[in-house]
């Protein structure tokens, strides 16, 4: 039905005939000429219509925005007074010989020029949504990049295989979508929260190099980075030690950035877990922030002010300083929100101290609380902070937890608020995890997943299983974990000894993984993978703010999708084949 497509046209297409297809962006009547803004998926030109056009222009007069035309026309170049510097077809319009209405259109619900129309209503009309500029670039580029991974991990060797989307648990650790069974009365699929435990399966099977960009579902709380249901590229290899995977898998992210934005990303520095909780409160920093925490516990164990004195002398808390160059000029109302925005993350406060003069000693201070910590102390921390004129300096105290939380929360919203960003990106590998975390009650979950190998042998990882570190790694961009994975256990001797200390008993482990622990003993292969958040990575590419700006149809904040009306009743007949009866939540009617 066309020629070229709208957004192709230039200065090499002048006289030449051509017939486009696309929508009306803006239509213009100027004293007796209509202008008609015509778009397509490559860009908008200008298409003007004289009243020599004859019925034509009666036709263009009456096309509205939105409205499904098919026009024909000459391509000429606009005079240099009416040229368009903003546009990429500006040089050029295209004198209309013909239009045909295609279709019409209701008026748009809102106008696609508008930039501050609520998500809600652009999620309900997705569709229309999808046809700005800004959203189209999106969803081109995030195909560029699937292109380009296939293109990489095929040149690797790797093999694109699917694995089921009804199946059991999987081991993530959110919570899981259901499905119920029909044939089999009572029981229920989970859809899957990654294809962990398959594709260690494939390495069994000897495929030894796998991926797949994979749909994913997590029943979890959602954020700006988090949706039910998302995308990973999922990689797995057998023979390839933590090192060997890094590099292949930091080869593609890199080659990525180079040929898709032009960015070298350079070699993605390491930095244990360790560091990163003590230096930054998170285990997945962002580095482009040139402020760290620093621990001063040792400064505080003899002084009254209890607030700093409590957990300086308790194992499991921590007492922190934050130095803020240029800190000296936030207001005391500013102080103020940042305390609120500590205590979301449990925080009780938020000391703090300004530099005015150090020369000055105490004096060149000013804070609420060097009258309870005493000069000497006071001064010493200044020390160990290497404090100058122009700082303010935070402080947290608390368990280790809320500490590192609160003010590595700070960190960030400084260097966003500050603009204190030193990089526009900056890469880098996390490495020795801890094999598990303690929970509230001292019981221990796996802080990867279960089947991650630790660095120790299982006599040892039973002896001090809260030493133990894993072989897993975490690539962070920016502040956001891209992605993660680990070398896994291969033998299940090992694997047993981590149930043992999950406290998953040998009726459970059956239960819920036997067919992998059978598949352990038939010639496991030594392997080991990591999957990447797709829909982050696009994220940060595009430098969108969230993933549902990445994502054709994502779902809003409570899991719903307000286009279709998704999640929906369903009848009382299907409910009845699959042996279901719901009950209302009191309260609901
Ligand atoms: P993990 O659970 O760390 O590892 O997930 C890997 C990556 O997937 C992305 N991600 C998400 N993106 C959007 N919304 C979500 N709800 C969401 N949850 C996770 C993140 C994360 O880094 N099977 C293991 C990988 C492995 O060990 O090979 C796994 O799924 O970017
Ligand atoms: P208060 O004695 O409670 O008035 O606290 C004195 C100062 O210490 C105030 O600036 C509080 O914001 C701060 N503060 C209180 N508790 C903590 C804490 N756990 N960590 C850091 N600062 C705190």
């Amino acid at each position: 039905m066309r020629t070229q497509y709208c957004g192709a046209l230039n200065a090499s297409f002048i006289d030449q005939e051509v017939t486009l297809c696309g929508w009306v962006d803006r239509r213009r009547d100027h004293g007796g000429v209509i202008f008609i803004d015509l778009r397509d998926r490559d860009g908008i030109v200008q298409v003007v219509f004289d009243p020599d056009a004859a019925d034509h222009f009666t036709t263009a007069d009456k096309v509205r925005s939105e409205y499904v035309l098919q026009v024909k026309g000459r391509v000429r170049a606009r005079s240099e007074a009416t040229v368009n510097p903003n546009m990429a077809t500006g040089e050029v319009e295209v004198y209309g010989l013909e239009v045909t209405i295609l279709n019409n259109a209701e008026t748009p619900p809102f106008p696609l020029h508008d930039n501050s129309v609520g998500e809600d209503v652009r999620l309900r009309y997705r569709y229309v949504d999808l046809r700005r500029q800004e959203m189209q670039n999106r969803l081109r580029f995030r195909s560029k990049v699937t292109t380009a991974i296939r293109n990489y991990l095929d040149g690797e060797g790797f093999l694109d295989i699917e694995t089921p989307i009804l199946t059991r648990a999987t081991p993530e650790g959110a919570r899981d979508y259901l499905v119920p069974s029909r044939t089999h009365e009572g029981k229920f699929f989970a859809l899957p929260q990654s294809p962990q435990l398959f594709k260690q399966l494939l390495m069994v099977s000897g495929f030894d190099r796998y991926y797949q960009i994979a749909k994913c579902f997590r029943d979890e709380d959602l954020r700006a980075d988090r949706q039910p249901e998302f995308t990973q590229i999922d990689i797995e290899t057998s023979f390839m030690s933590d090192e060997q995977i890094m590099s292949v898998t930091e080869g593609m992210i890199r080659e990525l950035f180079q040929s898709l934005k032009g960015v070298d990303l350079g070699e993605f520095p390491r930095m244990p877990f360790a560091e990163a909780m003590e230096k930054y409160g998170s285990d997945k920093p962002d580095l482009r922030i040139p402020l760290e925490l620093v621990e001063i516990k040792d400064l505080l164990k003899d002084i009254d002010f209890k607030v700093f004195a409590g957990p300086a002398n308790d194992p499991k808390c921590r007492v922190t300083a934050m130095k803020v160059p240029g800190g000296v000029n936030i207001s005391r109302k500013q102080i103020d929100d940042y305390t609120r925005f500590v205590s979301i993350y449990g925080a009780k406060g938020l000391a703090w101290i300004k530099v005015n003069d150090l020369a000055a000693g105490i004096e060149g201070l000013q804070s609420p609380i060097i009258k309870f910590l005493g000069d000497e102390v006071t001064m010493n921390i200044m020390q160990r902070l290497g404090a100058a004129d122009g700082d303010i300096i935070f402080f947290g105290a608390d368990k280790s937890k809320v500490v590192s939380e609160a003010l590595g929360a700070l960190r960030c919203k400084l260097g966003a608020d500050l603009e204190l960003y030193t990089c526009e990106w900056a890469p880098l590998w996390v490495v020795d995890f801890p094999m598990f975390e303690e929970n509230d009650d001292g019981s221990l979950t796996a802080l990867h997943h279960p089947f991650t190998s630790p660095n120790c042998s299982p006599e040892e990882l039973e002896a001090n299983p809260s030493a133990a570190l894993s072989v897993a790694y975490d690539m962070v961009l920016n502040g956001t974990e891209l992605g993660g994975g680990s070398v896994r256990i291969h033998s299940s001797a090992m694997q047993q000894a981590v149930f043992r200390v999950l406290g998953i008993s040998a009726e459970e482990q059956r239960e819920k993984f036997g067919f992998l622990l059978d598949a352990l003993q038939y010639g496991a292969p030594p392997h080991g993978g990591l999957a990447f958040g797709l829909d982050r990575l696009i994220m940060l590419m595009t430098g969108a703010s969230s993933i549902r700006d990445v994502i054709a149809f994502p779902k809003t904040q409570t899991a719903a999708c307000v286009m279709t009306d998704a999640p929906g009743a369903v009848d009382n007949d299907q409910l009845r084949e699959l042996s279901i009866r719901v009950k209302k939540k009191e309260g609901n009617s």
